[in-house]
């Protein structure tokens, strides 16, 4: 009984620890993203204050005007089924941390999460 009991627990602590891994991600998502977004009046002026500086030809992405959205799109940097889950937004967890506000990177999601059209 008591070893029945020690392998039940152990399964739950398991089960338990699979589940709290797999939410991660999904917490990072914010649920009231930004709605209305606009690729060039809101999207593109946040490349052009954080990133062409890097991103302007040599380094992929290419984010500058003209060229941004066709990099993107081709390059599949969204993801519009899980916008969270887009390259151009995993790299603010990783090695661009702090590279754009938390403000900037709500705009970016709700621009994927409406299906990142050239607006
Ligand atoms: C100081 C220079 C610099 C700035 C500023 C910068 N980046 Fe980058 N970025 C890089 C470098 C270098 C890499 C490649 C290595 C890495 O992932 O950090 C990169 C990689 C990336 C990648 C992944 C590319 C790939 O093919 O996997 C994305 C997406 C990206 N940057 C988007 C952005 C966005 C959006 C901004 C502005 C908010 C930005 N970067 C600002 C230098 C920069």
């Amino acid at each position: 009984m008591r070893r029945l009991l020690m392998i039940l627990t152990g399964s739950l602590i398991v089960i338990l620890s699979g589940c709290t891994k797999y939410e991660i991600p999904a917490a990072e998502c914010p649920e009231d993203l930004p709605t209305n977004v606009s690729y060039s009046a809101d999207v593109q002026p946040i490349f052009d204050a954080n990133c062409v500086m890097c991103h302007a030809g040599g380094q992929s992405p290419d984010l500058s005007p003209g060229w941004s959205y066709d990099e993107l799109i081709d390059g599949d940097y969204v993801d519009t089924d899980f916008p969270c889950s887009s390259p151009l937004y995993e790299v603010f967890s990783g090695t661009h941390d702090g590279r754009a506000s938390d403000e900037e990177l709500l705009t970016i999601l709700g621009w994927i999460d409406e299906g990142a059209k050239d607006n």
